[in-house]
């Protein structure tokens, strides 16, 4: 029986070594050490012997039995590791894969933002931000366009109630900034504004402006002229220059339009600034006495000039870029050009 145990033994171990799939060695483990597996059998034998052989052959049955569980238990665990590498491997996501990124970069009318932020900063003059959801007090009222005023029509835009609007004209801030901080001021504001234009080559729905504010003791139009003259000589080319024109806004006294000098022809004339050599780029004006004492501005001891540039025309400009509504769509094709 002692030799029938030792062989048992060594073939299963020669098979339990040449077993590759966990269900074969489950089969192999039944067929020896199952209810009825071989040496289930032979213990089961073991009533047979004499009384004095029994405990020695019951201590060898038992003995092959835990080195045969241990083998086989072995053999499991190689086989599972072995099962779960494949697996693995065969199931394995490369998420490497197509993960090539492009670089993003400013949008041009944000280089051009923050270029104008800079020169305006490099002069002394502080950023102020203002809701683009505004009330028409601060829009048209205080701005000296009451409600029966034709500027108000010329500025349609979106109402949100009768008295809430999409600011028309970064304007409102200067009423908010006069508001907060007494002169001397030199500040700017830039933002988006909106009016219910239809798009079309040379207006949106909705665009950008740099308002600017400066009121102190003894500010004339020369100021107005010698801050705007450098800033085209800043965005456009060194021998830029500025005309003014005269124009109407309700809160500027008097008002202007300002042109600067085409930078594409330098003056001579060309299809961009349709022959005329100038290129229309903000109003601006002496802020007005009834927006300065309506603030709380002694207008009789302060004075002071706003302006209001167009960004997305400067933008244009600059860039040749001929239709208002291409920098709005997002096209990446534009986009890549900058
Ligand atoms: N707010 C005016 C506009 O939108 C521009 C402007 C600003 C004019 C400041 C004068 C002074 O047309």
């Amino acid at each position: 029986m002692e030799q029938k145990i030792i062989e048992l033994v060594n073939e299963t171990k020669a098979k339990v070594n040449a077993i590759a799939c966990a269900k074969d060695l489950t089969d192999l483990k039944v067929e020896v050490l199952g209810k009825s597996g071989a040496l289930t059998l032979i213990l089961r034998g073991l009533k047979d012997l004499s009384e004095s052989d029994r405990p020695k052959m019951g201590k060898i049955v038992n003995e092959a039995r835990v080195e045969l569980e241990k083998v086989i238990g072995e053999k499991f665990v190689q086989l599972e590791r072995k099962e779960l590498d494949e697996k693995l491997m065969k199931e394995k996501i490369d998420i490497s894969l197509d993960k090539k990124t492009t670089l993003g970069k400013l949008h041009p009318l944000n280089v051009m933002r923050r270029k104008a932020i800079d020169f305006f900063v490099s002069m002394g003059f502080i950023v102020t931000d203002s809701p683009e959801i505004e009330t028409t007090y601060y829009n048209f009222d205080m701005l000296n366009i009451p409600p029966d005023h034709p500027a108000r029509e010329m500025q349609d835009t979106f109402f949100v109630t009768d008295k809430i609007l999409l600011r028309t004209q970064t304007s409102a801030g200067q009423i908010r900034t006069m508001e907060q901080i007494k002169p001397p001021i030199k500040m700017i504001s830039p933002g988006r504004v909106f009016r219910s234009d239809e798009a079309d080559a040379t207006h949106t729905p909705c665009f950008h402006q740099i308002e600017g504010l400066v009121v102190d003791k003894g500010i004339t139009m020369c100021d107005l002229k010698g801050i705007l003259a450098s800033f085209a000589k800043h965005f456009f080319s060194e021998n830029s220059s500025v005309r003014f024109r005269p124009s109407h806004f309700p809160f500027t006294e008097p008002s202007v339009e300002v042109d600067a000098s085409c930078p594409h022809c330098g003056g001579k004339g060309c299809n961009v600034c349709k022959g005329t050599g100038w290129i229309e780029i903000l109003g601006a004006g002496m802020v007005n006495r009834h927006v300065l004492s309506g603030c709380g501005i002694d207008p009789d001891v302060y004075t002071g000039f706003a302006f209001g540039v167009g960004l997305d025309r400067i933008t244009a400009i600059c860039h040749g870029i001929n239709d208002a509504r291409v920098p709005f769509e997002g096209d990446i094709r534009f986009l890549k050009q900058f």
